[in-house]
């Protein structure tokens, strides 16, 4: 029987400059895809997967994701008074349980290897998820839950896979795909960014992971790399060529990237598309901006 994953590293110390101003005084986890910021979809997406630990790698200027996970006492008690239900159930999903949530610091912005590295003191002989909230999924059943259930099976390190474009690789790390067996792949190799051509398949790594102890080992030896950064994935090619087993898995769902502008616009609409109570009025907006624009063409 494999070790439960009940630990979870959310890095959250990057600087958000593709979002600036908005990052000047906002941590990006903090903008809301409709009414509920990034890193309550992460959480969610954690819980569903039965993690009970949630670690947070913070930097300076994130005390607003801090304070987002505390309790509200007087907005609470001023909605229990007008006797409103429902936003006290939705206030209920943003707390969480003593003891149940870390902040590490990660003084300086060396990398998403090196924010991984940060929490080590907290992960212990077992395995762990690596939730990055800028990849927002929406799916049936939550990413992090179908990754952990085929990790039950398989053990070792598991990355989330999506097929790109080949056009498209050169801003993903890419899988070298030892053997292809559907919803998994293992893999043999990774190739970070190749440029269109050269990349040794179509599948991409996103932000979520489930990493074995060792990992945080390898970061310890790991010198900065590519753009001055220390790499997550130099820590896991380094489980391939020791073949510990690390796989791909094609997740069911849609990944949105709402670490660039326009992953995150269409998110918006997406999810706004989802809600019963906007779907209405901005599909009725989205029709008449088409029929405005190709009028216009
Ligand atoms: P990104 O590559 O999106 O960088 O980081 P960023 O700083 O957040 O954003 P831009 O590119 O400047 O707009 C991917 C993930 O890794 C975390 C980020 O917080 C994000 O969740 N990260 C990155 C860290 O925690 N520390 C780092 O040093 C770098």
């Amino acid at each position: 029987m494999k070790n439960k994953v009940t630990k979870a590293i959310f890095p959250v110390a990057g600087l958000g400059t593709r979002f600036l101003p908005a990052t000047k005084s906002i941590p990006k986890e903090i903008m809301t895809l409709v009414d509920r910021p990034l890193i309550q979809y992460a959480i969610d997406e954690a819980r569903a997967a039965g993690i009970k630990e949630f670690i947070f790698v913070t930097s300076r200027g994130k005390g607003a994701l801090e304070d987002y996970f505390d309790h509200a006492p007087e907005l609470e008690s001023s909605l229990r008074k007008k006797k409103k239900k429902a936003l006290l159930n939705v206030l209920k999903n943003t707390n969480m349980d003593s003891g149940a949530i870390a902040y590490i610091r990660q003084h300086k912005p060396l990398g998403l290897g090196h924010a991984v590295w940060c929490a080590r003191r907290l992960i212990a002989n077992e395995p762990f998820a690596v939730i990055l909230p800028d990849d927002v999924i929406a799916a049936e059943k939550p990413c992090l839950q179908q990754m952990v259930e085929a990790h039950a099976e398989t053990g070792g390190c598991m990355v989330a896979a999506m097929e790109v474009p080949p056009v498209k690789s050169s801003a993903y790390g890419i899988l070298d795909v030892r053997e292809d067996m559907g919803s998994m792949v293992s893999v043999k190799g990774m190739v970070e960014k190749p440029e269109p051509g050269e990349a040794p398949s179509n599948l991409a790594v996103i932000g979520r992971y489930i990493l074995t102890p060792q990992v945080l080992t390898n970061l310890t030896q790991i010198k900065q790399g590519a753009g001055g950064e220390i790499q997550l994935t130099d820590a896991i090619a380094q489980e391939i060529e020791a073949d510990r087993g690390v796989y791909g898995y094609r997740f069911r769902g849609q990944r949105f990237d709402c670490g660039s502008k326009a992953g995150y616009l269409q998110a918006t609409v997406s999810f706004g598309l989802a809600r019963d109570e906007l779907k209405g009025e901005l599909m009725d907006y989205l029709d008449e901006l088409a029929t405005t624009r190709r009028a216009a063409q």
